[in-house]
């Protein structure tokens, strides 16, 4: 079939509060469409197939591997995605976090490490180590070892909780 058969269909979402609508093929991915068509590059794709957790989103406040979703299906959702943490340019307390703790060296897992991290403190305030590695045991990194991740993600707990 040739793709101009396939036809496009029509995808509007909210993302961190901007509305995108467009058409677009049935099967692009979310992630291509976030990076593609919003300009939010800032959703990294590594494997693609829903191993390494670097696209992690929020779709209607749950993570979700945009890799892994088609744009179509996410026609109506309000999504969240790394761009979103931030507010005027300032660094959330989750960001920071990472940051004064080293929690990030090359950057590529960063935006997945924090959107996951984002939901779990979202549902549990104040996790313990092992909860930390728990909900990120979805999110692979090449660089760190993990530990200054986990220990960000705690630090950034005891922030929140002021
Ligand atoms: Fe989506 Fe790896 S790029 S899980
Ligand atoms: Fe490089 Fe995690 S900081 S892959």
């Amino acid at each position: 079939m040739n793709e101009d058969t396939i036809g496009t269909m029509a995808v509007s979402v909210t993302v961190n509060g901007h509305v995108y609508t467009g058409d677009c093929e049935p099967r692009l991915t979310l992630a291509d469409f976030l990076r593609h068509r919003c300009g939010l590059t800032g959703t990294h794709l590594g494997c693609e197939h829903g191993v390494c957790g670097a696209c992690t989103i929020l779709v209607d406040g749950r993570s979700a591997r945009a890799c892994l979703m088609l744009a179509v299906q996410a026609d109506g959702a309000t999504i969240t995605t790394v761009e979103g943490l931030s507010g005027g340019g300032e660094l959330n307390s989750l960001q920071e976090a990472f940051w004064d703790n080293h929690g990030l060296q090359c950057g590529f897992c960063t935006p997945g490490m924090l959107m996951t991290a984002t939901e779990l403190l979202d549902e549990n305030p104040e996790p313990d180590a092992a909860e930390v590695r728990e909900c990120l045991s979805g999110n692979l990194c090449r660089c760190t070892g993990y530990d200054a991740i986990v220990t960000s993600v705690l630090d950034a707990a005891r922030r929140m909780r002021g």
